[in-house]
């Protein structure tokens, strides 16, 4: 068994351009405090940059050596309200920690507006939901 050196690959991802749904959906809100969870090249939170024009904050998680490319993308489109939370791609790190550090800086709600957009398997409600559901039926028939 070979150790695994890190959580997530490197290579291109399939995912092309903005998700225009989640940008056509934050334009109709009132949010200015834009956090996104996972922003590969920023094409999204470029978008919603865009919509903001200079308004607001948008904070950008993902690893390092994504976050900052996507973060210069944003600078030089003209805009200056982007802040970036790096996290590394040792296997114990993640966006969790960045996450962590937010909320242990504030004592209330940060963000307007979070698009987790990453990770997806690990908070799939459904599957939460059914494992919920089998969980109740293991407790009633032990009862
Ligand atoms: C689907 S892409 C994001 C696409 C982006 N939201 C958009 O609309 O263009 C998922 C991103 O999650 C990041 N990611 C996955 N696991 C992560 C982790 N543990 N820590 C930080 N970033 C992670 C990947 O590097 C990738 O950029």
């Amino acid at each position: 068994m070979r150790p695994v050196r890190q959580s997530f690959p490197t290579t291109a991802l399939n995912v092309v351009g903005a998700n225009d749904a989640t940008v056509a959906f934050f334009a109709t809100t009132d949010c200015e405090v834009y956090a996104e969870v996972g922003v590969y090249e920023g094409s999204t939170a470029l978008g919603i940059a865009d919509l903001l024009d200079g308004r607001g904050e948008i904070h950008l998680f993902d690893f390092a050596d994504r976050v900052t490319p996507a973060a210069r993308r944003l600078r030089e489109a003209g805009h200056a309200n982007v802040v970036e939370h790096a996290n590394s791609r040792r296997l114990m790190d993640s966006y969790t920690w960045s996450l962590m550090h937010v909320l242990a800086a504030h004592t209330g709600p940060v963000f307007d507006y979070v698009f987790i957009d990453m990770e997806h398997g690990t908070y799939d409600l459904e599957r939460l939901e059914s494992e919920r559901s089998a969980e109740k039926r293991r407790t009633s028939r032990t009862n």
